[in-house]
């Protein structure tokens, strides 16, 4: 029996569901622990293409089953069509997925406040996936959240929504209110047979010791409500640690935790962004990874590999190995970058700590590597790639100081390189 989570280690898309759909070959339950639908994880598998959100990247191995933990967000809606969409590709529910009761509901309120920040009626704009994210976990927070439990009594149900909208000083007609409990208990009746008591169920399986289990993360380090780069960062726990807050079965039980990295590095939304680059080689790097956001479709902004916020995201997830992802996109550049330290005021910060308003100020200092141009997407072999991609890999490893273990050339589960342990 192994608990293994696979999470992201800079601003989200580092390709997490490629991996966990890889690594889930040998998984028996596949759980989200944090994050709603502002997820959006691709998986291509067999020359098709899923892009999943709130449903764990478990779900195209027919025996493996789906957990979804209390700290992740259910859209009830939104859900329903993603279970929906693909039992239409072939998909089957029956028995395979748990939603935690107390996993927290969005509402078309959270939605509207969210759309409100964003279109710069009030607040900062961040750059929201624009799903209610932010808006629902604070209710939450706040104590004032509404949970899927919560949808089983329309009297109770009808209570806390009033008590929600006088909480955000916000309308609501007796229409709307009555159509909203109508609407909800409906998605009730729906999604019922899936809701359960998930703690329970890991904490059991995990003292059977029979069982694999893989924990699947969503968005990705530096959008860490605490420790990504606030307030452009998303409203919940992302790292190591949320797996305990977000299913109740402890991170120190965790036996491996997987850090996924892109070759590159990408944002989308606002906020700072040490290594961007704007010329023609990130429009080649957006072209050739088809960098548009999976549940936004916005393109995503681009830049070199940031080995200093890297060794952060290693350092507080506790990681013990390394994946890379998207090499096969820098194949046909002349020159590869690395950022190591971030310049500012005349010394060299080798950890991200400065605040935003110096992150923009600094310059990243880069070491240049030379590039490769021989296509590597079928490669299986670490030592069958060109020798210029294998020391950029070491360079990366030696900056973060984490061993990688898996290199993915592509976007299929087989263009995937499995690297044997080594000593570091
Ligand atoms: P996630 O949110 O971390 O699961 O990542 P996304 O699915 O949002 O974005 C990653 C994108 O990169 C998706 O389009 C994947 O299909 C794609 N991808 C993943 N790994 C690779 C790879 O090694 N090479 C290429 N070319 N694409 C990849
Ligand atoms: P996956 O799981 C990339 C970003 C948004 C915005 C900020 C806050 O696919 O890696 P939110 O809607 O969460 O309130 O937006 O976080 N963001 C993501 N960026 N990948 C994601 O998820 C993201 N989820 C949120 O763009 O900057
Ligand atoms: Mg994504």
């Amino acid at each position: 029996m192994a608990s293994i989570l696979v999470l992201g280690c800079m601003w989200g898309d580092e390709g997490k569901a490629k991996i966990v759909d890889y690594l889930a070959l040998s998984a028996d339950y596949v759980v989200r622990f944090q994050g709603g639908s502002n997820a959006g994880h691709t998986i291509v598998s067999g020359g098709r293409k899923y892009v999943l959100h709130t449903i764990p990247s478990g779900i195209l191995y027919p025996k493996t089953k789906c957990l979804i933990g209390a700290g992740v967000l259910i859209e009830p809606p939104a859900v329903i069509e993603e279970i929906k969409t693909l039992e239409k590709a072939g998909i089957s529910f029956k028995n395979r997925l748990l939603i935690d009761f107390r996993a927290g509901i969005v509402l078309p309120v959270h939605k509207q406040i969210d759309l409100e920040i964003e279109t710069g009626r009030r607040g900062i704009k961040i750059g929201t996936t624009r799903k209610g994210i932010g808006p629902a976990y604070s209710d939450l927070s706040a104590r004032f959240g509404i949970r899927i439990e919560d949808l089983a009594d329309p009297i109770n149900l009808r209570e806390r929504i009033k008590l929600l909208y006088n909480y955000h000083r916000i309308r609501i007609t007796k229409q709307n209110l009555e159509q909203q409990v109508e609407d909800l208990q409906k998605n009730w009746r729906y999604l019922k047979k899936y809701v359960g008591d998930v703690e329970i169920l890991l904490n059991e399986i995990a003292a059977k010791q029979e069982k694999n289990i893989l924990f699947e993360g969503a968005q990705g380090t530096l959008l860490d409500l605490n420790f990504g780069t606030y307030p452009f960062v998303t409203s919940s726990r992302v790292m190591t640690d949320g797996v305990g807050i977000g299913t109740g079965f402890s991170a120190r039980r965790l036996n491996k935790v997987f850090g996924v990295y892109k070759a590159y590095t990408t944002r989308v939304g606002s906020g700072p962004f040490p290594t961007e680059i704007l010329d023609e080689t990130a429009d080649y790097i957006r072209k050739t990874g088809n960098e548009y956001g999976s549940t936004t479709g916005r393109p995503r902004r681009i830049g070199w590999f940031d080995a200093v916020a890297g060794k952060f995201s290693a350092r507080i997830n506790a990681l013990d190995n390394a994946v890379l992802t998207c090499l096969d996109v820098l194949t046909g550049i002349e020159k590869l970058k690395i950022c190591r330290g971030y310049r500012y005021n005349g010394k060299i910060h080798r950890s991200p700590d400065l605040d935003n308003s110096r992150i923009i100020l600094s310059q990243p200092v880069y070491e240049t590597f030379e590039g490769w141009d021989t296509n590597i997407s079928n490669c299986k072999n670490i030592n069958k790639l060109p020798w210029n991609a294998r020391l950029y890999i070491e360079a990366i490893e030696d900056y973060i100081q984490i061993p990688i273990s898996l290199i993915s050339v592509g976007k299929e589960r087989q263009q995937t390189i499995k690297i044997k342990a080594h000593k570091r």
